[in-house]
Formats: structure tokens, C-alpha cells, sequence
């Protein structure tokens, strides 16, 4: 049987689910793919976060290098959330020649190219499913569509924060804050809100896919963002009425050669699939050129999805290294 030793960054929501998935699934995971899963660090600032996590004192780490210098960590699993030192840990990762697997949609979606292309000269895998959509397999279905297909257009409901609040304002009648507080102590919300509730956080997001889409790395900053906080519960109760829903939805469009992004929220009717997407749940809409539209749905928030993606990337990152790297024109 092969030992896999990962590393986790963060040890926070993520993170200690990460380490509950590996409890509860090591042994299953194991008889089935030969492969044992050991949690061999786990950085934080706080040596109880790690301890709480349930791993061992010998485990808790504050800094990067004893994870880069240890010869039995293969994969790091980045859920620290936040662009740095996120960005430049995973870097470091990929140099110490060490796989990198990341939920950090923030981090990723500004370095990019510069992570893939750091990868691809270290042949190393890069995996990202936990990144957009938590546990719906979003990366994977696209690795398949793009092998045929060329995507001319992604919609879609991607921030499960904001898609709880509408969801409770709308449905149970709810203030905006009450809605914002359970979502996060669901877990859903990003640690500072404003990342969810203002759009950065479908921003990055849609840069992620956008990017893949395109072939070519596009930056957040070039989405055209705005939240929900100026949206009225007078809005969401008249859209209610009028049988559709308010959603903050994520665009992006192949048009002239080059792509249109938005993250906006909008009076979606009720005919349109998207305006019954509830709670945390995700729905992403890709419209290709040979198969048509297809839309991808389910939980696209919250530690345990989050998690098992996480999982299931670490064994892709063992058994398929480079190979599932996004080819980018010019990056790589
Ligand atoms: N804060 C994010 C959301 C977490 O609500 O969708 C999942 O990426």
C-alpha cells in the first residue's frame, strides 16, 4: 500500500474537514485505490486550531519550510483562503516539487498562469475542483467538454452566501443581516463577508472558468462586479411576486474574439432554471458549441462538499500529476 503525505495550509473550516474527510473515508479510500492518506502537517497560526482538527501536536507547524523540506509530503493542500501568503506558499510547493491542491479561489484566480506555468516546469499537478462550485465537479466536466467543445458562453450562480441570503429574504422574509449571520455559521461565508456579499468571491470565481473557457489566463479585475448589499428586500419580494427571483449571477460571453465578464444581481424569471436555485446550492450554466447547454448543479458551498473535492483532487494529483494541467496559450 503507498502512503500519500499531505500537508494541509490552514486549518480553519476547510482545513479541519479536510482532516474529518480523511478519518472517515482513509480506510475505504485505501481498499479501494491501495493508496493510505497521512495528514503529516498542518499549518496555522495557532497550534490548537491543528490540535482541535484532531491531528497530533508533532503535526502543528506556523511556518512553511519543515512542509517544503519533508520528504514524505507529495501533495499540500492549500485552504488558507486569501490571496497571500496563500499564493506565494503554493508556489514554493510546486518548486519544492511537491503537488498543490487548492479551494483558494482568490490566490488562484490572480496567479494563474504563473501557478500553472510554475507547474508545468516542475511537473507537478495543479488541481482546483474545491475552487468554483465546492463538490460539483466542475473542473472535471470541463476538462471533458473542452476536449471537444469550445465554450461560447458561462452563467451562473456561483457564491453560495449570497445565494442563502436571497433565499431567506425572499422565502422566509428574513433581514439581510440575520440571513448573513446563519450563512455563517453554516459555514458558507468567506471569513470577511464583503468577499461574498460585493462579488469578489464570484468574481474570482468566474475568472477561474472564464480562464479555462478561454485558454488564457483573465484576471478578476476584469469583471464587471457588484454585490447584493444595494439590492432592496422591497426588489426581492416584488421579483417573488412576479414569480421569478432576484440572483447575483456570474457571465461571461466569447464575443469578438474576446470575453465579456459580469457578476450582477438580476430579476431572473421563473422560467429560467437559475431562478430556482436555492440556499447554498450552485447551478452553472455552459453553453458549448457541439453539445449545447448543459447546466451543472448542486451544494456549492460548505465544509463537507468542499472537502471531499479537496479529497478527491489529492488522489487525481497522485495518480495523474501534470497531466490534468490546463493548456494555456502563451502560459504554458
Ligand atoms: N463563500 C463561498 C460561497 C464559499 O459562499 O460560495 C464557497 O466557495
Amino acid at each position: 500500500m503507498e502512503t500519500v503525505g499531505i500537508a494541509l495550509l490552514g486549518v480553519g473550516t476547510v482545513g479541519s474537514a479536510v482532516v474529518e474527510t480523511v478519518l472517515r473515508k482513509g480506510a475505504e479510500i485505501g481498499q479501494r485505490e491501495g493508496i493510505t492518506l497521512e495528514v503529516r502537517w498542518g499549518l496555522a497560526r495557532r497550534v490548537e486550531r491543528v490540535l482541535a482538527a484532531g491531528l497530533p501536536e508533532r503535526a502543528a507547524t506556523t511556518s512553511i519550510e519543515p512542509i517544503l523540506e519533508d520528504p514524505l509530503v507529495s501533495v499540500v493542500v492549500e485552504a488558507m483562503g486569501g490571496e497571500e501568503p496563500a499564493a506565494t506558499y503554493m508556489k514554493r510547493a510546486l518548486e519544492a516539487g511537491k503537488h498543490v491542491v487548492t479551494a483558494n479561489k482568490e490566490a488562484l484566480s490572480k496567479h494563474f498562469a504563473e501557478l500553472v506555468a510554475t507547474a508545468r516546469a516542475r511537473n507537478r499537478a495543479l488541481l482546483f475542483e474545491a475552487s468554483v462550485g465546492a463538490g460539483i465537479p466542475l473542473m472535471a466536466s470541463l476538462r471533458q467538454i473542452l476536449t471537444v467543445n469550445r465554450i461560447e458562453r458561462i452563467r451562473g450562480i456561483v457564491n453560495g452566501t449570497t445565494n442563502f441570503i436571497l433565499t431567506m429574504m425572499a422565502e422566509e422574509g428574513m433581514a439581510y443581516h440575520d440571513a448573513l449571520r446563519e450563512a455563517q455559521r453554516l459555514g458558507y461565508a468567506e471569513p470577511d463577508p464583503t468577499a461574498d456579499v460585493e462579488g469578489y468571491d464570484a468574481a474570482y470565481k468566474l475568472s477561474i472558468l472564464a480562464s479555462l473557457a478561454a485558454g488564457t489566463h483573465i484576471p478578476p479585475d476584469r469583471v464587471d462586479r457588484r454585490g447584493i448589499t444595494s439590492v432592496t428586500p422591497d426588489q426581492i419580494l416584488d421579483a417573488r411576486a412576479r414569480g421569478g427571483a432576484v440572483k447575483l449571477i456570474a457571465e461571461a460571453v466569447a464575443r469578438n474574439g474576446g470575453w465579456e465578464l459580469r457578476v450582477q444581481p438580476v430579476f431572473v424569471p421563473g422560467s429560467d432554471l437559475l431562478a430556482h436555485v436555492r440556499r447554498n446550492l450552485n447551478a452553472i450554466e455552459l453553453t458549448c458549441d457541439r453539445v449545447g447547454s448543459i447546466v451543472l448543479y448542486g451544494p456549492g458551498a460548505g465544509p463537507a462538499p468542499t472537502a471531499a473535492a479537496l479529497v478527491a483532487d489529492v488522489l487525481d494529483a497522485v495518480r495523474f500529476g501534470a497531466a490534468l494541467l490546463p493548456k494555456l496559450k502563451g502560459a504554458s
